[in-house]
């Protein structure tokens, strides 16, 4: 059941985040305890369980990535901090805890997020038996989806479009920015990791893109559909801050059938692949039904 193998990882990530961040020196205990409250609070831990599933797609080995996978969970965990902040979504409820800055304030939780996003850099090239050039193509994929070409630049156009009509082209590009971006380097990388062939790394992309858009369109659903204590964040948190979403700009039903037009695509994206990628069909079909 892929439910099983999606705990069984999950857990595994935790362990081996917690022993990441533990080997890392820090100048500053309140620092330390802050990244370690927000990326040791849960979470679905889908990317890097991302990153080792387009391994496994590729040749049946993706936890030996753990360490790279981990990377991708420190930069998520530290994009939630920020999205958090009052200047940014304003949240008080993170993975059902008070969010950072409730805790540590406003400035510690800025560092905080800062530290996870250069930690991650540090750790992928923890990651061992990797040859050097593949390394660099994993921390090219990575570093560009995280700036202002990616997650960054998405954020940016997320916060400018607050309480304004913004037209469908720049609605689909916020959303393969701020969420695209980091799911599609998550299984690029895995795949480039597994030295997937050209033409395998292409079907993933296209598999990343559509789950990232799913998963984002999902996200907006449950915004204003789902239950408080089971999302372990607030909703109606869109609706407060007058975000442009696609339930915002079209319908709940109407983005309900976007969500289900990429689930229906990503698929196609899997068609050259075998038994192999049932993990990835699995994972992406339960995407839209998702409470949490
Ligand atoms: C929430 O991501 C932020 C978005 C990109 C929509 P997740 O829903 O993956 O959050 P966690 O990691 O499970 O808390
Ligand atoms: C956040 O999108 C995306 C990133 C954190 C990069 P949202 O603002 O919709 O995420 P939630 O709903 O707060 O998790
Ligand atoms: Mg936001
Ligand atoms: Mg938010
Ligand atoms: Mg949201």
């Amino acid at each position: 059941m892929f439910k099983d193998l999606w705990k069984r990882r999950a857990a595994l990530v935790e362990a081996d985040l917690l022993k990441e961040l533990r080997r890392t020196k820090s100048l500053d205990e309140n620092l330390s305890r802050a990244m370690e409250y927000s990326l040791m609070a849960g979470g679905k831990r889908l990317r890097p369980i991302l990153l080792m599933a387009a391994a496994d797609t590729i040749n049946g080995d993706g936890e030996k990535f753990i360490t790279a996978a981990d990377a991708l969970e420190m930069i998520h965990t530290y994009s939630l901090i920020h999205d958090d902040l009052p200047a940014m979504d304003n949240d008080d409820l993170r993975r059902g805890k008070p969010t950072n800055h409730k805790v540590f304030g406003e400035a510690t939780a800025i560092l905080a997020g800062d530290a996870l996003l250069t930690l991650a850099f540090e750790v992928v090239l923890r990651q061992k038996d990797v040859a050097p050039e593949i390394l660099l193509r994993v921390l090219k994929e990575i570093s560009t989806a995280a700036g202002a070409s990616g997650m960054v630049g998405g954020q940016a156009i997320d916060l400018r479009s607050e309480g304004i009509q913004i037209d469908f082209e720049t609605l689909k590009l916020m959303h393969s920015g701020k969420t695209g971006a980091l799911f599609k380097a998550a299984i690029r990388s895995g795949a480039i990791l597994a030295q997937a062939s050209e033409k395998n790394l292409e079907d993933l992309t296209r598999y990343a893109e559509n789950f990232g858009l799913a998963f984002q369109i999902t996200d907006d659903i449950l915004d204003v559909t789902g239950d408080e204590k089971i999302l372990g964040k607030p909703t109606g948190s869109d609706e407060k801050n007058l975000k442009s979403t696609y339930v915002s700009l079209t319908s709940l039903d109407a983005a309900k059938n976007f969500a289900q037009a990429a689930v229906d695509k990503a698929l196609d994206a899997l068609k050259n692949f075998g038994d192999e990628a049932n993990f990835l069909r699995e994972l992406v079909k339960y995407l839209i039904a998702r409470k949490k």
